[in-house]
Parts: C-alpha cells; structure tokens; sequence
C-alpha cells in the first residue's frame, strides 16, 4: 500500500531535513515538503533513517534453533532498527555447499520478516563449492576456532581461498585469532585451573588477534583480494589495518557493539553472558575503536549477534559457548553515544547504513533517496527505555546490556515499504 511519513526529520545526504517521504511499491517515491496520499503517517517528534544493515548476524539455522531461528531473529531485527541482515555459516551443518545455502535460503524466505544475504563458508575441503556458488556476499574464512566446526589453519588451503576469493571477485571476511596462540594459551589456562570468563581476554589475547590480522593482511596483500576483517577488538589490530589500508585498496573492517561498550571487566559481573570471540578487551583497546570509528579507520559496525541459552551460558566457563546477541539493542546503545556526544548521528547512519551497502553491493538500500528501497527506521532520539532480559525478540531473551537505561528508541521500521 502507499502512504506518507509526515513531519519527521528526515536524514538526507547527511543532514537532518523536514521532509514527506512517499512510499510507492515498496520504494521512495517523493520526498517532498509535502505529498499527497490516501494513507498518511504522523511521525512528529521523530527521526527518519534509513534502515540499518547488520552484516554479521548469527541466524543459528539449521542446527541451533533452541538459540534463534528466522522468526524470532528478523522480529529482533526490527525491533532494533535493522532492515537487512547477512547471515554467517557457521550452522551445524555449516553452510558450506550451494545446497546448504538453497536450504537456508528457502527458510529465510518463508520465515524472514527483514531482508536478508549471506556470508558463505570457506573450509578444507569446498573449493569447488566456493568456485561455483553464486549469489553471496562473501567468503568466511575463520583463522581461529570458534563456534561451530569452520576453521582453517593451512596456508595453502587460505591461499587457494584467498585466490578464488580474487577470481570470482568476491570479498574474504575473516575471523581473526591466532589459533595457536589460542590452544597455547587454553593449555596455560587450564594448568592454572583458570575457570572464569574473565580470563577469557588472557586466552584470546590482543595478541591473538593482532598475529592473525598480520597473516591475513599480508596473504591478501599478495592475492589483491578484498578482505574485511570482522569484529576487530583490539587497538594494535586496528593500527595493523589503518596501515594496510594506507597502503592500499581492498580492505575493510568492522567492529561489534559489545567491544564498543563493554570492556574485559565486565565479565567480573556477567561472566559468560560477557564470554565471546574475539574477547573483550581493555579500556584503552576500546577507547581505540572509538577514535577508529570517529576518523574512519572502522568502516563499519554490525552486531555479531550470536545468541545462545542461558542454560548454555550457565554451564561452567569452559563448557559454555562464546557470544552474545545484539542485535535489538545495537541502534539504541548508539542513539544513547549520540544524546552523550560520543558519536555523531551521521557517523552511525554511514557505519549501519551507508558502508554496509557499500561495501556488500546493496544498490537500492542504505540510503534516503528517491528510487530506493523504503527500507526506513523511525526513531525518538528523546525516549529513554531500559533493556531487559525477559523483554527481548530473540528467543534467547537476554542481552549483556540488561538493566542499561537508554535514551534514544526506534520507534516503527518500515521493511520495503511494507505496513505490517
Ligand atoms: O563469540 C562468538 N560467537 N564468536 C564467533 O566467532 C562465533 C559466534 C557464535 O556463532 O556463537
Ligand atoms: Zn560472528
């Protein structure tokens, strides 16, 4: 059905501007002072935005839908403000084959309430997958174990991926931590009786990540592939990439909320509920990311959202599995950065919105602009809500930011101009 957002303050360009947006099968039509249609939408008091684009989300299908599943991830989605999400392989079975991918496709559609791509895995033995498949925005390739069973350690096996990532013109996206290091550190830990998600940053140290970031950034510099490297946590990662990227085309990067507004020493409180991969790190590595994304060595943030039980998060340290959801709660985290001067609201619409389409190839979204997607995010920058477990979309239904007051709320998002 078409309609009009009326008196909202609409972000054009980069700037917020009084406009009415007409939505018209499922695009922008006009963005006018004011337009005509039968169905009209008030939205005084609030902010348009373009729908935000979490490129990295863990959907957990097929294999793991007592932590998430198509309909209770998308529903999350929404209510945090994002329109489209890339989803990662790392399922069980991982999606690996083009038959895998046409599966989880087929979920996704009936299922789905946002947009949805998807990150295909690299492992030891799919060459030929990876040399055929079609219609994916990227290559996973995960340097360091993590959840799930992708992992690749050779180096020929990284080359030849890294080669047919160049080939086809498809870009790498790395999880990266030394798997070395990691089991060296693991063997340590457990000699010490370590047994608390606070050592989890003395496991998966800086050092894991910055070693595993040299590797990948000096094979891509040989291949002239594109690589992003996920979630980076680390202030000595970062500077490796801020370098490589001087240097040359073709690498991007991204950070999480939670290494944004968490530090290692959350895990005293929340212990495994703060458990994830890459871990959290120092305050100063924080203030790092911070500055990164302010001058623009992060291209973008996206959630990383990987839900899991709290009965799973209950088992002991070791047993419990690594990650935390994200995704409802990422928009409001940043909104709040912005009513406190951390951020700027044009940097988080070019980290969510803007660099997502970029650098995935999604033409038509990312932005306010007629002819595009009426991908659109309603927010009240002024409402303050506070997170709580028990309250949230995911069917986890816990988040490492319960009990956080908030100002800043999305209000209605609107997904290829579609009412419900
Ligand atoms: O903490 C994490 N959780 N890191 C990953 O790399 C995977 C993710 C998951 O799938 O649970
Ligand atoms: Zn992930």
């Amino acid at each position: 059905m078409d309609f009009v957002l009326e008196n909202a303050l609409v972000f054009i360009g980069s700037k917020l501007i009084p406009k009415s947006v007409l939505v018209k099968e499922g695009k922008i039509a006009a963005l006018e002072q004011s337009v005509h249609a039968a169905k009209r939408i008030d939205c005084k008091g609030n902010i348009l935005l373009p729908g935000l684009i979490d490129a990295h989300v863990h959907f957990r299908i097929p294999g793991g839908a007592q932590k998430e599943d198509w309909s209770t991830g998308s529903a999350a989605a929404l209510a945090g403000g994002v329109t489209t999400v890339i989803d990662m392989p790392n399922n069980n079975p991982s999606c690996t084959t083009r038959k895998a991918l046409a599966d989880k496709e087929k979920v996704a559609k009936a299922d789905s309430k946002c947009n949805f791509a998807f990150h295909f895995g690299a492992s030891n033995d799919n060459m030929r997958e990876l040399e055929q498949v079609d219609g994916i925005a990227s290559f996973k390739v995960f340097l360091g174990a993590s959840t799930g069973n992708l992992l690749i350690t050779d180096p020929a096996i990284l080359r030849k991926v890294f080669s047919i990532a160049k080939e086809r013109n498809i870009a790498v996206v790395v999880h990266a931590e030394d798997e070395d290091i990691i089991k060296e550190n693991t063997a340590m830990a457990k000699e010490k009786g370590w047994n608390h998600a606070k050592y989890h940053s003395k496991i998966r140290t800086c050092e894991a990540e910055t070693k595993s970031i040299e590797k990948a950034l000096a094979l891509q510099d040989e291949i002239g592939n594109k690589l992003h490297i996920l979630h980076i946590s680390s202030a000595q990662g970062l500077e490796l990439v801020k370098e490589a990227k001087q240097n040359r085309e073709g690498i991007t990067c991204e950070a999480t909320p939670h290494h944004l507004f968490l530090t290692e020493e959350s895990t005293e409180n929340l212990g495994n509920f703060a458990k994830m991969n890459p871990s959290l790190k120092s305050r100063e590595d924080v203030n790092a990311l911070w500055k990164g994304l302010r001058q623009g060595a992060i291209d973008l943030i996206a959630t990383d959202h990987a839900p899991h039980t709290i009965q799973e998060k209950e088992k002991p340290y070791w047993e419990a599995p690594s990650g935390v959801p994200g995704i409802e709660t990422m928009l409001p985290l940043l909104l709040d950065a912005v009513n406190k001067e951390k951020i700027e609201l044009k940097t988080i619409v070019e980290k969510c919105c803007i660099a997502p389409a970029r650098v995935y190839g999604f033409e038509s979204r990312g932005e306010i602009k007629v002819g595009k997607d009426a991908d659109l995010t309603l927010i009240d920058l002024q409402k303050k809500k506070t997170i709580k477990n028990g309250q949230l979309q995911t069917k986890c239904n816990w988040s490492p930011f319960a009990t956080w007051e908030l100002q800043g709320s999305v209000e209605r998002v609107f997904v290829r101009g579609r009412l419900d």
